[in-house]
């Protein structure tokens, strides 16, 4: 295994973005990556928010190893198994919506795309309000309503119609709302903007959505695809309102890094979803449900959302002190749990921070329409030791730029 960089220039697409030119990563171990020359690195990125209970959870890879050995794949259409129905049963315990039921697939963009046909199919309204900076993911209905990089969307134009995309201004929608009545079915929001930079949207304007979805019979989706499963420091971030929406996607997380994708809504909404009207071959793969289960089962059991919110607390207060230092450097520091952003204002400090981090054996990715951002996005099990070590590292860039 030697110079994957050059062997993927002649083989793998260039469409992939890269954060990073020369990491080429081996093996994972909790918090640690160990890269192709044996140096092991701290891992703050989690795969973009993925490896929740950080990389190769024992717990996980057992549950792999034995659904591995059981069923590999049947898909759900073909006959029942154990797998999809306890994963759906566990989620039905977590999420905030009532007897809530669950459809599966791979990933976040399908799992969205689930919930945009699920909205329009149910409320027989094909209107969609989305919001400015909102990412959703890339499949062409995920992206008509994604507008966290605009580049995203060049070259594809044009996507889904009925699509409004609205600043975080309720009036503004309010006033969406009243110009396409009767022609708005859905309505799409992350609760906290991942791709679009760590922007918390405030909990008045999510009540203040849920009520105009009330009074124009409009189904609330909270994408909770980054957001979820931890964290905030709670399952899902829409709980910090007390808000719960209609339905809700997820992925990412849900199965440490494993590809699974969840469409979860109130039971009478799914019920007027009638048989045939959506599916897929592989949604809700054996193996990765038996990883989602044993993944929420060790969050659980190791209360991974309790050390989530107090080790949240003290990174971002730490940081908060960086700012402090540094605030020429650093204009805000924001997030929830162990889902943080360090908004620089420009990406150039970014880059050479990311890099110096890299370097002396931190892994962290930035976010933002232009890259100004800098996420911290730890396993929830991350120990304060290595939040510690993080934060040296970190401020030592800081000092060096
Ligand atoms: C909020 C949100 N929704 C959807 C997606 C798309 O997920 P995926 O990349 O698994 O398709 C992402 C990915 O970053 C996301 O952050």
């Amino acid at each position: 295994m030697k110079n994957l960089k050059a062997r993927s220039q002649t083989v793998v697409s260039p469409v992939l973005g890269m954060y990073f030119n020369d990491f080429e990563v081996v093996r994972g171990q909790g918090s640690n990556l160990i890269d192709i020359n044996g140096k092991v690195l701290l891992d703050f990125s989690t795969g973009i928010a993925c490896t929740v209970t950080g990389h190769c959870h024992p717990k996980v890879v057992a549950a792999i190893k034995s659904q591995a050995e059981k069923l590999l794949h049947i898909c759900i259409g073909v006959a029942y198994y154990e797998p999809y129905v306890k994963l759906a049963e566990e989620l039905q315990k977590i999420v905030p919506i009532k007897d809530a039921q669950s459809f599966f697939c791979q990933s976040g963009t399908e799992a969205v795309e689930a919930a945009l046909k699920l909205a329009k199919y149910a409320s027989k309204k094909p209107g969609i309000i989305a919001f400015k900076g909102g990412f959703h993911g890339r499949t062409l209905g995920a992206l008509s309503v994604t507008t966290s990089k605009l580049k995203y969307r060049d070259g594809y134009e044009p996507l889904l119609p009925e699509v409004y995309i609205a600043p975080l201004d309720l009036q503004v929608v309010e006033g969406l709302i009243a110009s396409h009545r009767d022609k708005i079915g859905g309505l799409i929001i992350e609760p906290i903007l991942g791709e679009g930079g760590y922007v918390e949207v405030g909990q008045d304007f999510l009540k203040g959505l849920r009520q105009l979805c009330d009074r124009n019979n409009i189904l609330l989706i909270f994408d909770e695809v980054q957001t979820g499963i931890g964290h905030t420091g709670k399952w899902f971030a829409c709980e910090h309102a007390g808000v719960v929406p209609d339905i809700i996607t997820v992925a990412k997380g849900i199965a440490s890094g494993l590809p699974l994708g969840a469409c979860v809504a109130k039971k009478e909404i799914m019920a007027k979803w009638s048989p045939g009207a959506h599916g897929g071959t592989f949604g809700g793969n054996p193996v990765c449900c038996a990883a989602a289960i044993a993944t929420l089962k060790a969050i659980k059991e190791e209360k991974m959302l309790a050390n989530a919110t107090k080790l949240g607390a003290y990174l971002k207060q730490k940081l908060s002190g960086l700012r402090a230092q540094h605030s020429g450097l650093i204009k805000e520091v924001r997030g929830r749990g162990l889902m943080l952003g360090v908004d620089f204002g420009s990406s150039e400090p970014v880059k050479k921070i990311i890099n110096f981090c890299l370097e002396r054996g931190l892994v962290l990715i930035s976010t933002g329409a232009d890259g100004t951002v800098i996420r911290v996005i730890p396993a929830l099990n991350v120990k304060k030791t290595e939040i510690d070590r993080a934060l040296k590292i970190f401020s030592a860039a800081l000092a060096n730029v």
